[in-house]
């Protein structure tokens, strides 16, 4: 018998109707008890398959749910929250897939680093059917569209993650006439490279596309690791390429050095996964106002300072906050804005409205708000 799935406008229509009967908490909560994936609050995907790329890294394909906005663009990632021993963990990792349509399945590929408690949880013992927590997709590492004639790709190890989701969406899309894109690729040897069958085979098909390989530990002499020093020999041009970089924190900070030192450091985009915390030099910093701060279901109401993170303040109160990193990327403390504006820690910039789900770590108040807690 085929499978009931409710449509997205069904789902609004019984939300709104619950919504009148289950006061305070929402029925979006009875709904996510019965599937996370029926939850729009805290969106989630289900785990479709594991498929192993090399013996430390595997690729997780996911179906999100309907909170899920599926508008991503090839090179982002998605913070991701997984629960490890009843312990709420969030990472962010590159999608490796071009956009797609709602509820249409997307993959990430996590590399098990040896530290790594969720990174090995993830890699190895994630199954079929589990579910995961998901924010919504974000970064500016990505092509423009159309993309540039010339372009070079410069990864190393799982950094070749965000650069492989832009192949396969340059791959469907045929190509953009006139692009060359070369890939210069630093992993230990050829079979722990990650996407490593694929990539040479796209080099075989793809006229527009040239692999460079550089393995360090491969072979009687081992290369050692890729240094942008070495670029001219594989890539004489470089000057004369959009560049888009991704990988450990030396390779990026050695490119970012030589891009500078021509010149050419707006030709040269890194991808990183460590946004700054808020801090007090942050725009909002010098901001001197306080505003009042209600939280409607814990019935608490308090006044903060203009540069205080919500997070915090709602803590300071006795508040119970959902959180995560704490800086801006899990998405584990996103609430719905029940009313007024808030203040972007990391940009300044002023949004919200009600209904909006905001960011609590990295967002305070811009004159009174009323939060959903
Ligand atoms: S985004 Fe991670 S706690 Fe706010």
């Amino acid at each position: 018998m085929p499978r009931r799935v409710l449509t997205e406008g069904a789902v609004r229509l019984v939300l709104g109707a619950a919504g009148r009967l289950t006061t305070p908490l929402l029925p979006d909560d009875y709904l996510a008890l019965a599937d996370p994936l029926l939850s729009r609050r805290w969106p989630a995907g289900r785990v479709e398959e594991v498929r192993a790329e090399t013996a430390e890294a595997s690729t997780l394909v996911l179906r999100p749910g309907h909170g899920w906005r599926p508008a991503h663009r090839a090179g982002q990632y998605v913070p991701l929250g997984v629960r490890i021993d009843g312990v709420l963990h969030w990472r962010a990792y590159s999608l490796t897939t071009p956009p797609d349509g709602p509820g249409e399945p997307f993959s990430i590929t996590v590399k098990a680093l040896p530290e790594g408690r969720v990174s090995r949880y993830l890699a190895h013992r994630l199954r079929p059917g589990d579910v995961l927590r998901l924010g919504p997709a974000q970064g500016t590492f990505h092509l423009p569209a159309p993309p540039p004639r010339r372009v070079l790709l410069l990864t190393a190890g799982i950094g070749i993650t965000p650069v492989m989701a832009m192949l396969r969406a340059l791959s469907d899309e045929g190509g953009t006439a006139g692009t060359d894109v070369l890939l210069v690729h630093s992993s230990p040897d050829p079979g722990r490279t990650v996407f490593g069958p694929e990539l040479r085979a796209m080099a075989e098909r793809l006229p527009w596309f040239r692999l460079h390989e550089h393995h360090t530990r491969a072979g009687a002499r081992p290369a050692g690791h890729l240094t942008p020093a070495r670029l001219p020999a594989v890539c004489p041009d470089w000057r004369e390429r959009a560049t888009w970089a991704c990988g450990p924190a030396a390779l990026l900070e050695s490119a970012e050095r030589l891009w500078a030192a021509a010149g050419l450091a707006d030709r040269l985009h890194v991808e990183r996964f460590r946004p700054l915390p808020p801090g007090p030099s942050s725009p909002a910093g010098s901001l001197s106002s306080d505003a009042r701060v209600r939280f409607a279901a814990s019935g608490v109401e308090t006044t903060v300072g203009a540069g205080t993170p919500l997070l915090q303040a709602g803590e300071a109160a006795g508040v119970a906050m959902p959180s995560g990193c704490r800086m801006g990327i899990c998405f584990g403390c996103v609430t719905p804005l029940l009313h007024g504006r808030v203040r972007d820690l990391r940009t300044g910039e002023v949004h919200g409205e009600p209904g909006d789900l905001i960011q609590t770590c990295v967002s305070a108040a811009c004159g009174p708000v009323t939060l959903d807690l």
